[in-house]
């Protein structure tokens, strides 16, 4: 039996000691988590949200800007593209490949090839869609929106994103740019970035229904993917949605039936309309694969976007807005014409056979 009488000096002396362990470890704990973003580096992960055009990852991109430990960016390879706009997709992957392993490193001076002289926060692609860059340290003050966003963090210098990029546990970019996994190797075989890939992928029907209103703005992004090939108008739209269900089959494959070491557990495929019907529990799924814990300002978020009432139309078209997440995912069995929705069955075939989408084979 234990008693507390006979407990001697030197008993005491160690019960001591362990409690002023603990009250240090529970300190440095204590002050770690105090500050909500601010991992060791050491402990740092780095996510790739891995998408095509209008399959909903500007959503999913919101998912993860909204947690406070994540210092997202949209789409950084636009740069690249933008400013190598004669170019095509082969030739520039290896630039936004080492552009993004600058940027998942808070290196922000590789942003000097296409931001000359010095650079502001709001020079970057989609700025305001970035809630750590509408947050201290980059900004001031946290923001309520975009507008406000704009009007608060629009001076502040690109430095101050990197000094921001740094002190958060997660940084997460996401690009629409790649058309297969072995052009970010490099970037998986780095044991400093610990990467995880988040696949999105979207039923190619209501990706061609969204290109189809959104057809101008995508229309230099398509002469890239299309090599500057010239293709007739009408046949386009089918080309590119071909290279982009090709693109998919390779990364599944890639990624969950064949992959190399290195990629083990650091994959996950994720269906735009299993998250539309399901947001919550994908979205926890996705959270718990990088290592994110759901905050009830994230649920809550969550829940007026996958509500809302609202349709996206032409003018939305690089916008999420709160509306009908599950109506929105299947409006394309309305909107789109039989023939155009055969046409697309057979261009992408062998994608949606393995992707798990169902075909139609006829107008009811
Ligand atoms: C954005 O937030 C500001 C400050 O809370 C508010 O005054 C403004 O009306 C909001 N704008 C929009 C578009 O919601
Ligand atoms: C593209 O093809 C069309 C007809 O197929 C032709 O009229 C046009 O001149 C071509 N454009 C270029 C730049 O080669």
């Amino acid at each position: 039996m234990i008693c507390c009488r006979k407990v001697n000096i030197n008993t005491l002396t160690l019960v001591v000691i362990l409690q002023g362990t603990a009250a240090v470890l529970f300190y440095g704990w204590y002050i770690r988590n105090s500050f909500h973003h601010s991992a060791s580096p050491k402990g740092k992960v780095h996510i790739l949200l891995l998408s095509s055009w209008r399959s909903g990852s500007s959503f999913l991109g919101q998912v993860f800007s909204q947690h406070p430990s994540v210092f997202y960016l949209m789409e950084p390879g636009w740069h690249v593209w933008t400013k190598n706009h004669k170019s095509g997709a082969k030739v520039l992957r290896t630039t936004v490949r080492d552009l993004l392993w600058s940027l998942y490193k808070c290196d922000f001076s590789v942003m000097n090839a296409y931001l000359p002289g010095n650079p502001l926060s709001s020079s970057l692609f989609m700025w305001t869609w970035s809630q750590a860059l509408c947050s201290p340290p980059a900004c001031p003050f946290k923001t309520a929106n975009e507008s406000q966003c704009r009007q608060v963090c629009h001076a502040q210098s690109l430095s101050k994103a990197q000094e921001a990029c740094q002190t958060y546990s997660h940084v997460v970019l996401k690009e629409t740019r790649f058309f297969e996994l072995e052009s970010i190797y490099p970037l998986l075989q780095d044991p400093v970035l610990n990467l995880h890939v988040v696949h999105l992928v979207r039923d190619p029907r209501a990706v061609m229904r969204s290109r189809d209103e959104s057809a101008y703005i995508l229309h230099t992004d398509s002469a890239i993917v299309l090599e500057q090939r010239n293709v007739s108008s009408a046949e386009r739209q089918y080309e590119v949605l071909r290279e982009i269900c090709r693109s998919h089959l390779n990364i599944y494959e890639r990624g969950l039936l064949n992959p190399p070491p290195f990629l083990e557990g650091r994959y996950k495929l994720v269906r735009f309309e299993d998250v539309a019907q399901n947001p919550l529990t994908e979205i926890n799924d996705i959270y718990n694969f990088v290592g994110l814990k759901m905050t009830p300002e994230v649920k809550e978020w969550i829940y007026k976007m996958t509500q809302g009432k609202g349709k996206g139309g032409w003018n939305e078209a690089f916008k999420i807005t709160s509306r009908n997440a599950a109506e929105v995912s299947e409006a394309w069995r309305t909107e789109l014409q039989h023939i155009k929705v055969k046409k697309i069955q057979e261009v992408c075939k062998a994608a949606m056979l393995l992707l798990g989408y169902k075909t139609v084979n006829s107008e009811g």
